[in-house]
């Protein structure tokens, strides 16, 4: 059924010719690692201009725990890392995909290190941590668990001392604006300075994830799937929408935000334990607590049910308090402040949305199907993942592709046609439907997310959870809004109904989509990726069956 998710092109009105125009050759969306990273790499060549929602160290990235998979050992192989990345990713990966994204780790690390940013290292060496899926000690870290932030402060610090390059915090990319099919910029909102229009001959989308449609998240507050949404109503294929990543330990105080336990902690050699004090991950998995994530999350999920019990616990005791606070000073701290002494204590974990697999289909040059118009890192959706990611791929994608993608915008400036702005406006009529609480169904979103399309999931409660997106949408799409909460509600609304669709599509299990109606992997219907556009009666789907 054709919904105003599908027909409406802008959530904003505007007129070209009463909004402060500004103009750039490229145009960065987001200050994640994939943003920075392609900035930089632009701005050696043609003026670029970065914008971010809120400050440029409010991201994913800046969260990052564990560290970045990387190959630096000569005991370890690329091949071995190419072999594991598409053993998690369960038949979905895209070999080549992979091949280029591992291949280009060390020497991403390696600038990294030259512009400053300092990983742990032992006797002189880059130290070498340990999580699920690998088969060699490979995630180089910073800062014990401060990884992400260690790699956004280096970035943010090389980007306001690269010229060419201007920064923008506060700036709320409402739309990507199109004219004939192409991207040439994006429609924005700034507290200060109200509606502004960004002209770009290149638009980079490097906005990340989408963890905040679920109530459950590690994500920050700015994970609101802005990127993709923006895309879809842009025209883009979006890819593998049913593949969000559920990470398996997040800290489970009733009341608090769900912060996360890094996955290098059973690196380092936690136990999980279950309400009975019972170690189980030996019973789901030869690699016990570092086996594949999805493995882990509905393990975990599984001895919740059994015991009956709200969560399980991480067993830290025998790693001892004073070596813990060492290796993972920020988890340390959080445990502290929740009165939780490691030391004596278990810590109480449980599942949370983590990392959104899908996202906008690009090639390995980062390109979009709409002319323009460029996605790297969380946003995009490259196949390195496949049905599930390999833990600590993903500011590993965000360096390598964040370079590929400021290279390619300078490759079209340099051979792509002109380019012209042209007077152009949206006007919608307000809508006399019921306002309702947008705050409330936000909150309901995530919740039936939740529950419903979630890490397990059953065609019924799709099919009904389809039906709540589409209600909702009646009364919040047809809205003009003036505020970025509630933008960010209408995007999470449209996400929500991508993951929905795609996941009741899917008739099978694999990786992160568990369906209980389909438990089992079906090769010989669903090796394939979907890909998901808006059509003329609603979204049009295309499945890729995936190569050998
Ligand atoms: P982000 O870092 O999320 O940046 C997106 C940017 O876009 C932000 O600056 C945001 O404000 C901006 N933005 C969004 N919407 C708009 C808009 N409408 N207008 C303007 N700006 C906008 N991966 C690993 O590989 N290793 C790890 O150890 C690791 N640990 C993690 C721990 C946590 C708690 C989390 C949440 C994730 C972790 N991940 C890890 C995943 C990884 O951090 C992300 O996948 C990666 O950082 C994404 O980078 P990005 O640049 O694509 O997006
Ligand atoms: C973690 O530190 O467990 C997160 C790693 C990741 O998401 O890749």
């Amino acid at each position: 059924m054709s919904q105003l998710y599908d027909t409406r092109r802008y959530l904003t009105n505007f007129d070209s010719r009463r909004v402060p125009h500004l103009f750039t050759d490229v145009l960065v969306i987001g200050s994640g690692v994939a943003g920075l990273r392609a900035a930089i790499e632009a701005a050696e060549h043609a003026p670029t201009l970065l914008i971010t929602k809120g400050r440029l160290s409010d991201s994913n990235t800046w969260a990052a725990q564990g560290g970045v998979a990387v190959v630096t050992n000569p005991a370890d192989s690329l091949d071995a890392h190419i072999a594991d990345t598409i053993t998690v990713g369960c038949g979905l990966c895209d070999r080549s995909a992979v091949e280029q994204i591992v291949r280009a780790g060390p020497a991403a690390i390696e600038e990294l290190i030259g512009w400053g940013a300092k990983f742990d290292r032992v006797d002189g060496h880059l130290a070498r941590g340990r999580e699920g899926g690998h088969s060699a000690s490979r995630i180089v870290h910073a800062r014990g668990d401060a990884t992400g932030a260690e790699i956004a402060k280096t970035l943010i610090r090389i980007a306001r001392e690269t010229d060419g390059l201007r920064l923008f915090e506060d700036c709320f990319a409402i739309d990507l604006i199109t004219l004939d099919g192409c991207c040439v910029g994006a429609i924005t909102f700034h507290p200060k300075y109200g509606h502004q229009m960004f002209w770009a001959r290149q638009t980079i989308l490097a906005t990340g994830g989408c963890g905040r449609v679920y109530r459950e998240s590690t994500n920050p507050e700015i994970a609101t799937g802005d990127g993709r949404a923006m895309a879809y109503r842009a025209g883009a294929v979006l890819r593998d929408m049913e593949m969000m990543q559920f990470h398996p330990t997040t800290l489970y105080i009733a009341g608090a935000t769900r912060a996360l336990i890094s996955e290098a902690v059973r690196g380092e050699g936690a136990y999980l334990v279950n309400r009975e004090g019972e170690r189980f991950m030996s019973a789901y998995h030869a690699d016990a607590e570092l086996a594949p994530r999805d493995v882990v999350s509905r393990a975990i999920v599984k001895e919740m049910v059994r015991t009956g019990a709200t969560c399980v616990h991480l067993d830290v005791r025998h790693i001892g308090a004073e070596r813990f606070a060492r290796r993972f000073p920020m988890i340390s701290e959080l445990c502290h402040q929740f009165d939780i002494d490691v030391g004596r204590s278990l810590i109480p974990v449980r599942p949370a949305a983590h990392y959104m697999v899908g996202g906008v289909a690009t090639d390995l040059r980062t390109r979009t199907s709409v002319p323009g118009l460029l996605a790297c890192g969380e946003v995009a959706c490259t196949g390195l993942h496949g049905a599930n990611r390999l833990a600590s791929n993903s500011l590993l994608e965000g360096l390598v592709l964040g370079v590929e993608a400021g290279r390619q915008a300078i490759d079209t400036l340099n051979h792509g046609p002109a380019f012209h702005a042209a007077p152009i406006q949206n006007e919608m009529p307000a809508s006399p439907r019921t306002e309702l609480d947008i705050s409330d169904v936000q909150n309901s979103l995530r919740s039936v997310m939740w529950h419903n399309v979630g890490m397990e999931r059953h065609g019924d409660r799709l099919a009904e959870t389809r039906q709540i997106i589409d209600f909702w949408g009646m009364y919040v799409m047809d809205k003009l809004f003036d505020d970025r909460d509630e933008w960010e509600v209408q995007n999470l609304l449209t996400v929500a109904r991508l993951i929905t669709a795609s996941a009741a599509r899917r008739t099978e299990s694999r990786g992160v989509h568990f369906r209980t109606d389909y438990p089992e992997t079906d090769d010989a219907v669903w090796r394939k990726r979907q890909s998901v556009q808006r059509g003329d009666s609603g979204l049009t789907f295309t499945d890729t069956p995936c190569a050998d």
